[in-house]
């Protein structure tokens, strides 16, 4: 798995990837409109430009083929990290992918000396995500109950955090 900058050519590839409204907002978050579009790709990735961007957007690739995608939220006056709207690619899941591609992204956050945390939001029932997370580090801080409306019901969404420190402590551990 190759950590790649997400780029224009890479919106097509996964457009298919949540068919239905439930799948897309586990993914992205209630704001999101069903289905995932190349406009919604478009202004998302439009924000990955400038000096302070306010995301960063990342490709996994496979052979050449778009095998995962996530971003991450910049509080640049904070150096707080969101990491969000992961997904490895329906056609790749159950190879434990996810591990190794979120690693790189993790690497690359804390690469960037500005960065002291990093946190992100997932949904309680949401178990492959749940794991991943904690294999790579994640400490679960808390849950929102009920925090999210899904069509008639509703989702609580556990919050997990990393600080730069945590990395060093495990190095010396
Ligand atoms: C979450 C996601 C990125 C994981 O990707 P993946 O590389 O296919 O993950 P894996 O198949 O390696 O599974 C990760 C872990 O969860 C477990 N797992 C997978 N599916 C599971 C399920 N349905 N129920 C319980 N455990 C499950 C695996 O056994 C593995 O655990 P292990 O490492 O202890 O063996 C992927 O499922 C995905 O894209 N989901 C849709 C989008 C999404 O929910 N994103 C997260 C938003 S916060």
């Amino acid at each position: 798995m190759q950590l790649e900058t997400f780029a224009r050519h890479h919106i097509a590839d996964m457009l298919d990837w949540f068919p239905t409204a439930e799948g897309l907002t586990q993914w992205g978050g209630p704001g999101l409109r069903f289905p995932l579009d190349e406009t919604q790709l478009d202004e998302m990735q439009a924000s990955t430009f400038g000096d302070a961007p306010a995301r960063w957007m990342f490709a996994g690739i496979v052979d050449g083929n778009l095998a995962g995608h996530a971003q991450v939220a910049l509080d640049w006056e904070n150096g707080i990290g969101r990491l969000s709207r992961v997904a490895i690619n329906p056609r790749f899941r159950g190879q434990g992918l996810a591990h190794p591609f979120l690693q790189q992204v993790i690497d690359h956050v804390f690469a960037d000396a500005r960065f002291e945390r990093l946190e992100l939001n997932v949904y309680t029932f949401n178990t492959a995500a749940i794991r991943t997370y904690l294999k790579l580090g994640f400490i679960e801080e808390g849950v929102r109950r009920s925090s999210a409306k899904v069509g008639t019901i509703r989702w609580d969404t556990a919050i997990y955090g990393m600080l730069r420190s945590d990395l060093a402590a495990e190095r010396e551990a």
